[in-house]
C-alpha cells in the first residue's frame, strides 16, 4: 500500500520505535524489501537517491516498478517511495512522477537559501499529500577515499527549518554515510536531545544507519529518532554473498550462471539483514 511517510512516522514517534528507510537499487532490492515487510508486517520507506533513480531508468520507472511489485506481492503494509537527498530540481521531478515522500537536501546551500527552497518544496508536496524531509548540518561520508567526520547541526537552524512544516527532519549528530572510521566518536546525544526539544517533537531522521551500534540506534530512537536510513549494509551483504557463490564455483555447476540462481544468495542475505534491522528498530507487527 503506497502512502506518504507522514502517518507512519507520527505513529512510530508516539509509540517509540523506528521505521527503516531501506535504499533500493534494482529489482532484487525492491523485491527483497517488499516481501520482507509483508512477512513481518512492518511499515517501510523505500529510499531512492537521484543516482539510483537514474540507474533504474528514471523516477517514473521506479514508481511503476514499485507499484507493480506492491500489487503483485499483495502488500498491505504502508510503503512510502521516498527521494533520498533530493536536489531542488529533482524534488519537483520525483513529485511529478508519483513519489509519495521527498527529501529536499538543501544542507549545502547558505542557510537562508535552504530555508526558502525547503518552504517551496513543502508547499508543492503538501498540496499533493506528499511528505517532506529537510536537512540541516550536512551528513558527510567517504569522498575520494577520505572519510569526513559527521557535522553537528545548529539547533537554532533546526528550529527554523522545522517551522516550515516539514514532516521529518534530519540533523547531523556526528553520523555519516557508508562505513565509520575506526576512531569515530559515536552519536552526539546532547545535540540530538537539544534538536528534539527545539523542534517541538517532530520525528527525526538518522542517516548513515550502516555500522552504528544497535545500542546507540535504540538510544537515538528513545530520544526522538523515528526513521533510520540504511543503504551501504545491504550492498555489503549482497556483494559478500555473491562473491561466496562465485568463489565456490557454483556459477559453473549446472545452470548456476542463471541470474535467478546467481543472485539468489545476495537476495536472501538482504532479506536477513532487513529483518535484523526491523528487530533492532522495533517495527515488526507495527504496520
Ligand atoms: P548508509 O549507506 O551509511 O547506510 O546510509 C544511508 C543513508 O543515510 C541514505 O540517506
Amino acid at each position: 500500500m503506497l502512502v506518504s511517510a507522514r502517518d507512519m512516522l507520527i505513529k512510530a514517534h508516539k509509540e517509540g520505535y523506528g521505521v527503516a528507510q531501506i535504499n533500493i537499487n534494482n529489482l532484487e532490492w525492491t523485491k527483497a524489501v517488499l516481501t520482507t515487510v509483508q512477512e513481518l508486517q512492518s511499515p517501510v520507506i523505500l529510499g531512492v537517491s537521484e543516482g539510483a533513480a537514474k540507474y533504474m531508468g528514471g523516477y517514473k520507472t521506479v514508481v511503476a516498478m514499485v507499484k507493480a511489485l506492491d500489487e503483485f506481492y499483495g502488500v498491505t503494509v504502508p510503503v512510502a517511495i521516498h527521494l533520498d537527498h533530493g536536489s531542488y530540481e529533482g524534488s519537483f521531478k520525483a513529485l511529478e512522477a508519483g513519489f509519495t515522500s521527498i527529501m529536499f537536501d538543501g544542507s549545502h546551500y547558505p542557510f537562508e537559501e535552504n530555508l526558502a527552497k525547503t518552504k517551496e518544496v513543502v508547499a508543492a508536496c503538501h498540496a499533493k499529500g506528499v511528505s517532506v524531509e529537510a536537512e540541516v548540518g550536512s551528513i558527510g561520508g567517504e569522498e575520494d577515499g577520505v572519510i569526513g567526520m559527521g557535522e553537528i547541526a545548529d539547533p537554532v537552524e533546526c528550529k527554523t527549518i522545522a517551522e516550515t512544516g516539514v514532516d521529518m527532519f534530519a540533523a547531523g549528530i556526528g553520523n555519516i554515510h557508508g562505513k565509520y572510521p575506526a576512531n569515530w566518536q559515536g552519536l552526539n546525544f546532547e545535540t540530538l536531545k537539544e534538536v528534539q526539544d527545539v523542534t517541538n517533537g517532530i520525528p527525526l531522521v538518522l542517516h548513515g544507519g550502516t555500522g552504528i551500534p544497535a545500542e546507540q540506534v535504540k538510544k537515538a530512537i528513545s530520544l526522538g529518532v523515528s526513521k533510520i536510513n540504511v543503504n551501504t549494509e545491504l550492498q555489503l551483504v549482497f556483494a559478500a554473498a555473491t562473491r561466496k557463490y562465485i568463489e565456490e564455483g557454483k556459477d559453473n555447476q549446472g545452470k548456476g550462471y542463471d541470474p535467478r540462481k546467481l543472485l539468489a544468495p545476495g537476495y536472501q542475505a538482504m532479506k536477513d539483514i532487513i529483518k535484523e534491522k526491523f528487530e533492532i528498530f522495533g517495527s515488526i507487527n507495527k504496520a
